[in-house]
């Protein structure tokens, strides 16, 4: 048996053994979730379209984790079977974090045909191909944590929707409510739990600045004056939900949207 304390074999923590996918690892939640999940021992699978920045990802993760890494776009039927092929033989993969999701903004009246659907395969077609993948090991299993990134804009966000509109990705976002209730029924009996986590306004390096604009320019929907606590939230909060859906202890929560948005 090896010596080494960061050893595989060594490590411990609530994902402990645990193999993780994560899509979108190359920044922002899908990065701080691989980061969280690495502290708490799991293997990881981390898959993103930009090589690059899945590589900086790589490089902070919780010394001796295991990990591989896979670019794939994650809207690809094909890609996404590659991908699963790949993990299969480095897994059994037994979570999952469908995080790949956005969309592009705009007035409902002016948005083209292209954009509707750009939103629609970002957020939901990922989300879709990467569960179909992953449930028929996990059922076998008999044991499995699924856990999908909706937002606070199921409900329509005020500031997204004065600013800019965000109608086509409030809507996607609502569909992955709906997706993780009908599935969780669907498996209730199977040991795999499906559940989603809506995050609020968060500062990752993407979206941070685009949040911060719009109080530097002091509107009045700023994200800091409509959320209770005012501020901000960061990754790792976002990440820390995602590991509790994730985790054994959660063995009971399934179906359920988790909101982690400051008090709106
Ligand atoms: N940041 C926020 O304020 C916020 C708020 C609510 C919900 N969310 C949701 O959380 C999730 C993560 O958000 P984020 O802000 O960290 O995202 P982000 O846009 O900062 O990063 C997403 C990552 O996904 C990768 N990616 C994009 N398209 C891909 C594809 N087709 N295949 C594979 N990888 C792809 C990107 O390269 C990037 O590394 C999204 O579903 C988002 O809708 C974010």
């Amino acid at each position: 048996m090896s010596t080494n304390p960061n050893s595989p074999s060594h490590r411990e923590g609530r994902l402990a053994g645990r193999t993780a996918l994560i899509t979108g690892a190359g920044l922002g939640i899908g990065r701080a979730c691989a980061v969280r999940f690495s502290e708490e021992g799991a293997r990881l699978v981390l898959t993103d379209i930009d090589p690059i920045n899945l590589a900086k990802t790589r490089a902070l993760l919780a010394p001796g984790c295991e990990v591989l890494v896979h670019v794939a776009d994650v809207t690809e039927e094909t890609q996404v079977a590659e991908l699963f092929s790949h993990a299969d033989a480095f897994g059994p993969v037994e979570i999952l974090v469908n995080n790949v999701g956005g969309g592009r903004p705009g007035r409902i009246w002016d948005l083209s045909v292209e954009d509707w659907d750009h939103t629609m395969r970002l957020s939901l077609r990922s989300m879709f191909l990467c569960t179909r993948a992953i449930l028929p090991g996990m059922i076998e299993r008999g044991y499995g944590r699924i856990a999908c990134l909706s937002s606070g804009a199921r409900n329509g966000t005020v500031w997204n929707a004065l600013h800019m509109g965000a109608c086509a990705y409030s809507t996607a976002k609502a569909g992955v409510t709906g997706f993780v209730r009908d599935l969780a029924i669907e498996l209730a009996d199977s040991g795999v739990t499906i559940n989603a986590v809506a995050p609020g306004p968060i500062d990752t390096e993407l979206a941070g600045p685009f949040l911060r604009a719009m109080e530097e320019q002091g509107l009045d929907y700023s994200p800091f004056r409509m959320v209770p606590m005012h501020r901000l939230g960061t990754p790792r909060e976002v990440a820390d939900a995602l590991l509790y859906v994730c985790s054994q202890e959660a063995s009971y929560v399934t179906g359920t949207t988790l909101d982690v948005s400051g008090g709106r």
